[in-house]
């Protein structure tokens, strides 16, 4: 190894391959030459792979050709060798039945491309929802020093002089065509003017929240957050990373060192704060699984009970992404609630969380909230628990009606989604505005994959009342643009038999955020008589991906992992392949 090009004061993963004088040696560079690199690029320089989720079927992360580029550049401008690798995409719009049922397969398909590959470290290119966590959980169980690159949000969308959000407006627009306020027409030009730039959805939806979640475990540098993905500075940023990765290699600073306990409860309290996600919930527990970090629903709700949701953006408030952005991002977040967070945390930079948003400024304080002052009371995720959710479920408060935080309904069942998008509209369906609408397998066994059909709209009659909320309980998740009050992630979900399969028509159910309760008024000898009649659903496929994640899929409370990934085998392997 050339000690010019190289500062590492350990040996380099990479010299496994590159730095051999023998056969395998000769193998592994002189096919690498093909693509016209010169000898002395194996000189023992970082080798640094750059994970790359493009794809057009993946609209939020078609720019990341581009954006690769600039990472590339940044790998060069610091002496490593830059190496980009595909791996498979989840474009959120596209894929059935849900991204959902592929999130495990992403990550198994990052984890074994790192291990095989000669990397020293990884840059990961994240954008729509799923491909963040995704590519998180596969990195973390090779544990090499890596750096979360997020693709950025598009521009706020424009309508008719109104800003709209992804995601947000298209649940509005679709329930405004459903009572007559919005002819199709109006629906066919909104749809350009909401996504009108590259970039992933601009609401504090999953991929904003996981992009702020990257940002505030410490694993994307600062501002990675926010800077929309056409503003020249996330390409400054793309080149950055580039740049760090090569001396976090150099530092031997791997994930280890920064995905500890004290940076998942900040991101909890930060998740809070910005009015993230459900969907934050699984991931980050399936994140912490693949480090062995001990993380449980219970901290979900410890640590954000109390926490003041400070940003007013879609769908829980007014603004977007672009607004929050120039308002400082998650800097002037994180600074605001500085008091309660582990100040000592690293980061990617190496820098504390605290070093990097001491000094941020809040620009805009209608955007970003003081913390004396705060855009809603109450920003965390309420986590319940009940006989109808023995191992929790989860709601958020900020995007939920106040009114219905508390109240005792009758229940209106659906038995999974076919029967929901068959009955829902019909003028029969006998419900009124006091129910409570509960939609079953619909969890990760059940659907199978589980999908982000838990904020389901209301029935058309309902609507057509004026009525804009009502309590739903589900097994599912909801998108992240989404709002109401809606019971989410219940466990054991239906089609394990867990309570949720045994709930009928006209069964009186309490919901109780403040007590954290959820209960089904049904005896105790009720349930057992009706769950001695329950059948399991039947499997949904007899070979393939499907029939391995149904298999092995563990439950919502666990993080919807599959049960053998949980943990890390490092980045190791001891057999060439000649
Ligand atoms: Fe890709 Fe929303 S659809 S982030």
């Amino acid at each position: 190894m050339s000690k010019k090009t190289s500062k590492s004061k350990h040996v380099l993963r990479s010299t496994q391959w590159f730095g051999r004088r023998d056969r395998d040696g000769l193998v592994h560079r002189s096919w690498m030459k093909n693509q016209g690199i010169p000898h002395d690029q194996f000189d023992g320089r970082p080798v640094i792979g750059i994970c790359n989720t493009w794809s057009q079927a993946t609209p939020c992360n078609a720019h990341f050709r581009e954006l690769a580029e600039h990472v590339r550049s940044g790998v060069l401008d610091a002496g490593g060798f830059p190496l980009e690798f595909p791996v498979m995409s989840l474009g959120e719009t596209l894929m059935r039945p849900t991204t959902m049922l592929f999130r495990n397969q992403v990550s198994m398909d990052v984890e074994e491309s790192i291990r095989a590959n000669p990397f020293d470290g990884v840059v990961l290119m994240m954008g729509c929802d799923k491909t963040t966590p995704a590519l998180l959980m596969g990195a973390a169980s090779c544990d090499l020093p890596t750096i979360g690159l997020s693709g950025g949000p598009m521009l706020n969308g424009k309508f008719r002089g109104e800003d709209i959000g992804s995601g947000t407006h298209v649940w509005k627009f679709t329930e405004m065509l459903k009572t007559g306020q919005m002819s199709e027409s109006d629906l066919i030009d909104a749809e350009a003017c909401m996504s009108r730039s590259a970039g992933h959805c601009m609401t504090m939806g999953t991929a904003s929240t996981m992009a702020s979640m990257v940002e505030a475990l410490g694993m994307g540098l600062p501002t990675n957050a926010a800077i929309p993905a056409v503003d020249s500075r996330r390409k400054v940023l793309a080149r950055m990373a580039g740049r760090r990765i090569v001396e976090m290699v150099r530092e031997n600073l791997k994930m280890s060192k920064i995905l500890t306990r004290d940076a998942f409860e900040n991101a909890i309290m930060i998740n809070g704060a910005i009015g993230g996600s459900t969907n934050a919930v699984v991931h980050l527990l399936a994140i912490a699984g693949r480090m062995g970090v001990k993380l449980s629903l219970d901290d979900w709700d410890r640590l954000g009970r109390g926490m003041p949701c400070l940003v007013n953006l879609m769908p829980s408030g007014k603004y977007l992404m672009e607004d929050f952005y120039y308002a400082g991002g998650l800097p002037a977040v994180i600074r605001e609630i500085g008091k309660f967070l582990h100040k000592k945390a690293l980061t990617v930079n190496g820098r504390t969380i605290w070093e990097n948003s001491r000094d941020a400024v809040n620009y805009n304080e209608a955007v970003i909230t003081p913390l004396g002052k705060p855009f809603k009371p109450h920003g965390g995720i309420a986590v319940l628990r009940g006989n109808l959710a023995p191992r929790g479920a989860v709601l958020k408060p900020s995007a939920a009606t106040p009114k219905l935080m508390k109240h005792k309904g009758r229940a209106v069942v659906f038995e999974d989604i076919d029967d929901l998008n068959k009955r829902i509209d019909s003028p029969k369906l006998d419900v009124d505005a006091s129910c409570v609408l509960v939609l079953k397998n619909c969890g990760p066994k059940g659907y199978p994959g589980f999908p982000e059909v838990g904020n389901f709209a209301l029935p058309a009659k309902i609507l057509k009342k004026g009525v804009t909320d009502m309590i739903r309980i589900s097994d599912a998740r909801m998108s992240g643009t989404a709002y109401g009050t809606v019971v989410l992630h219940t466990a054991p979900e239906a089609a394990e038999g867990g309570p949720l399969a045994l709930v009928e028509n006209g069964d009186m159910i309490e919901l109780d955020v403040a007590r954290r309760r959820i209960h089904l008024h049904v005896a105790d000898a009720e349930l057992a008589r009706r769950k001695a009649k329950w059948k399991p659903p039947k499997p949904h496929a007899d070979r393939g991906w499907v029939k391995l994640y149904c298999a092995t899929v563990t439950q919502a409370d666990q993080g919807v992992d599959l049960d053998f990934l949980v943990g890390h085998s490092g980045a190791k392997v001891g057999r060439e392949s000649h």
